[in-house]
Formats: structure tokens, sequence, C-alpha cells
């Protein structure tokens, strides 16, 4: 469904005498198929809405190819826009129109007539919890009413792959959760390809088939979440034991099974260890033989944090 190849984008920056030039995308490799769900992961300034609005085609890439619905961005823009939607990270409402007006305004200039615009625009109205806000005017909608209209807008033509870029940020907990089984029926129930960008790490985790991590305009990382959680060096064990004497012991006893990270403050211990399950058996079996006296133990599987602290020396959420 998308097929990018090279595809970069470098921006002028004019300076006061001096060009600088801002790589916001390296020349990236991207290949999405028919029906699934992608999520695009990366911190502030990475180049993921660069990248959207290359492939949507509301921005020219300086070098590389992308076909997108078997449509060639560069030479093909008018198909390309026919096939999918687009939500933008800013948003597109106006103010002034009336919701229900521009999103039957917006159906109709995909080409759906305005019956089918005005019975899909209120059927997306219900699911997207925006009932009775027909007749009102996003500027005397909340943020995330407004969020949600925007996303309305980008469904409401049931376009087959649809672009959104950041769509739960600014939604409180229950409509983003609302949101995401939204777009897992919209796959499920209408067959349709997502591409979103998010900076949630659990959104990603919860939603996506697969992870495309992009860095400093470059991807760094392409995966299921499951096989990206599996790169990082095991799960994380962390006992606490009594005192610091029974930790330095403890310690020696984690360090035999450790594979990384092997920690100890205080009371506590910690370590990365691979297939944590298989271990933690015979690691209690040892402490208790030594007489170590465990106040407690925890195994955390690693998440797409730990993946892309590894990946990239910072934490998503330091940039969030
Ligand atoms: N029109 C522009 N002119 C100059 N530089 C730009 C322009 N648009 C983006 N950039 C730069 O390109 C880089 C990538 O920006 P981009 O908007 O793609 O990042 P992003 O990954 O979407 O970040 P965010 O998470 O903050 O939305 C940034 O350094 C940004 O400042
Ligand atoms: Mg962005």
């Amino acid at each position: 469904m998308i097929h990018a190849r090279g595809l970069a984008r470098t921006f002028e920056g004019r300076g006061r005498g001096r060009k600088d030039e801002v790589k916001a995308v390296a020349g990236v490799d991207i290949d999405v198929e028919t029906g699934e769900i992608v999520g695009f992961l990366g911190p502030n300034g990475a180049g993921k809405t660069t990248t959207l609005r290359m492939l949507t085609t509301l921005l020219k890439p300086t070098a590389g190819t992308a076909t997108v619905a078997g449509f060639d961005v560069a030479t093909q823009s008018k198909e390309v826009r026919k096939s999918i939607g687009y939500v933008s990270q800013s948003g597109s409402t106006s103010p002034e129109a009336r919701a229900g007006e521009e999103i039957m305004d917006h159906g109709m200039l995909y080409g759906i007539s305005r019956r089918q615009a005005e019975s899909r625009g209120r059927e997306l109205f219900g699911q997207l919890d925006l009932e009775g806000l027909w007749e009102r005017k996003p500027q005397a909608m909340s943020g995330g009413q407004r969020r949600r209209l925007d996303i309305a807008m980008g469904l409401v033509h049931d376009p087959q792959l649809v672009f959104l870029d950041e769509p739960t940020t600014g939604l409180d907990p229950q409509a983003r959760a609302n949101l995401w089984t939204h777009i897992s029926e919209l796959r499920d129930t209408r067959g349709a390809t997502v591409f979103l960008t998010t900076h949630y790490l659990d959104e990603a985790d919860a939603l996506c088939d697969r992870i495309l991590v992009i860095d400093h305009g470059s991807i760094v990382a392409s995966d299921t979440p499951d096989a990206l959680k599996r790169q990082v060096a095991g799960d994380l064990v962390e006992l606490v034991v009594a005192d610091a004497a029974q930790a330095a012991a403890a310690a020696e006893l984690l360090g035999r099974v450790a594979d990384a990270e092997l920690a100890a403050e205080g009371a506590t211990v910690s370590a990365r260890v691979r297939g944590a399950g298989h271990e933690i058996a015979g690691l209690i079996r040892g402490l208790d033989a030594a007489g170590i006296a465990l106040e407690s133990i925890e195994v955390r599987r690693p998440t797409l944090d730990d993946v892309f602290l590894d990946l990239t020396g910072r934490s998503l959420r330091e940039d969030a």
C-alpha cells in the first residue's frame, strides 16, 4: 500500500548571510502492506510529519520515490489524494463553519454524495463521542472534541488508506482508548490500512502490527512490538532483600543468570535477564539456600521505551 525508497527532504534555512540545511528526512525506505496498522515513532523533530507530508503529496521530496495506493506521489498526486484520508498534526477544521456542514463539505470534496456524507458523518460523530455537536462551531468545542472532529473529517469518505499524525495527542485516556478501538475496527471491518504517528509507546504497543522508529531523519528500527521488545537484553529483574550485606550476596547469585545491567543499591539488586521466566525458580532456590530472605521480587518485561532508549540513547518520554 505504501512503498518508499530513499525518500528524503532537506529544508534550506535562510540564516543571515549563511545557508543552513536541515535534513528533516534523510532517505527512508518504507513498506506498508494492505490491512496493516503501522506506528511511526520518534522524538520531536525526528522527521515523522515531514515523511507523512511527502507521502500525502503535500510536500515534494528532495530525493527518492514513493508510491501510495499504487500511485506515484510525484507524478500522480491527484490519484494519491483521492485514495487516502489524512489527519494532520495541527488539525484542519476551520473555526467558523459548523461541524456538520464542514464534515459534509469535506466528504463531497472527495466525491461522495451529500446524503452519503451526512450519513457517514453522523455515524462517525456517534462512534467518536461527538453526539450533539453537529451544529456546533469548532471554536466552541473543547480541544479533545476538535481533535475528534479532525479525525472524523479524515475518515468521512471511507478511505482505504488513512494517515494519522498524532491522532490521540490531547485526548483524555478514555477518548484515547475509544479511538484505539475505532482505528482497529477500521481495519477489521473495512479492511483499511492505517499509518499513524505517536509519542505513546503503550499506544503503539496496543494498536500496531508493526512499528517503525525514526530518529534524526533515518529509520532505526522496523519490527513487531514484541520482536522489538525481545531485542533489548532481557527482562528487568529487581530483588529487594533485608540489607546491603545480603544485597551483595544476592547480586553474586543474580550475576550468574544476568545478561546486562547488574546493579545493587542499598537493599535492592537488579539486572536484565534473558528469558527471566526460566531463571527465576533457580534463582529463588539459590537465594533460599544461601539464607537470603527475599522481601520482594519484580520481573518487568521490556517496554518499547527500553527499546527506544537502547536504539537512540534517549527516552521517548523525555521529549513528549
Ligand atoms: N517547513 C520547514 N522548514 C524548515 N525546517 C522544517 C520545516 N518543517 C520541518 N522542519 C524541520 O525538520 C525536522 C523534522 O520535523 P518534523 O515536523 O518532520 O518532525 P516530527 O518528527 O513530526 O516532530 P514532532 O514530534 O515534534 O511532531 C525538524 O528539525 C524541523 O524543525
Ligand atoms: Mg510531527
